[in-house]
């Protein structure tokens, strides 16, 4: 368990913004006999990746997780790429991957990003690479000038990361609303920003702003 978030611990040293999209190595296993190494690379995701995540996200959703909502706000959009990172096993590919998208929110049309899907693979659950992926991503979105982040996802996980449920915003139906969670980044964050949560396309469309 701890062996993962060393990497992460790592990769925070160095400081995110500069570090990324170079790729960084580290090796972790254990130090005694029968050492059991494992390499786990952590990068951007880049374009050959995007069917290993996929499969990813497959292997750990439900059947037909794109007819969610949320992927109404994702149509037609590209990722953040900053912030869309994977964790790579020598011998198993992509483990763990996170992806972020541009959202906006309410009449203003204050910008926000969409975190998700995260997904850790089976195998490699509860290692600490979940919550390595938040932690590093979340820093560098706010390195990156970010203000806010919205989610749909488990409270009881995504509190540790400090987001909280988002009583004033609305995501598009059909939605659980006591899953809509979010997270400042500054302390401008959600002051003033309220409302409905829209596809970036609707205001480059000049419809539904
Ligand atoms: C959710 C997920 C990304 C977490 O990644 P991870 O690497 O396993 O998480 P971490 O190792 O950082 O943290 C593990 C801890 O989170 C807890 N946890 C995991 N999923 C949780 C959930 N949905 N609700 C509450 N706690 C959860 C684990 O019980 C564990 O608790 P512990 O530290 O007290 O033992 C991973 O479990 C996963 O891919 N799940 C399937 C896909 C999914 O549900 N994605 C999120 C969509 S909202």
């Amino acid at each position: 368990m701890g062996q993962a978030m060393a990497i992460f611990g790592f990769i925070e040293h160095l400081g995110l913004s500069v570090v990324l999209p170079k790729v960084y190595r580290h090796v972790i296993g254990e130090t005694r006999d029968n050492v059991a190494w494992t390499m786990i690379e952590i990068s951007q995701e880049q374009a050959e990746d995007w069917w290993q995540v996929e499969n990813l996200y497959d292997l750990s959703f439900a059947p037909g997780r794109e007819a969610l909502s949320s992927y109404r706000l994702r149509e037609g959009v590209s990722p953040v790429s900053d912030l869309s990172m994977v964790a790579r096993a020598a011998e198993s590919g992509v483990i763990a991957a996170i992806r972020y998208w541009p959202i906006v929110i309410g009449d203003k049309n204050a910008p926000a990003l969409l975190l998700g899907p995260i997904a850790v693979h089976p195998a490699h659950q509860s290692e600490g690479l979940g919550g390595g992926l938040m932690r590093a991503s979340l820093q560098m979105a706010k390195e990156l000038g970010w203000k806010r982040v919205i989610l749909v996802g488990d409270y009881p996980y995504y509190q540790r990361f400090g987001f909280v449920p988002a009583r004033e915003l609305e995501f598009p139906p059909p939605t659980n609303p006591d899953r809509l969670l979010c997270l400042a980044l500054d302390e401008a964050g959600f002051s003033g920003v309220s409302g409905a949560i829209k596809s970036v396309k609707s205001v480059a469309s000049g419809h539904g702003v």
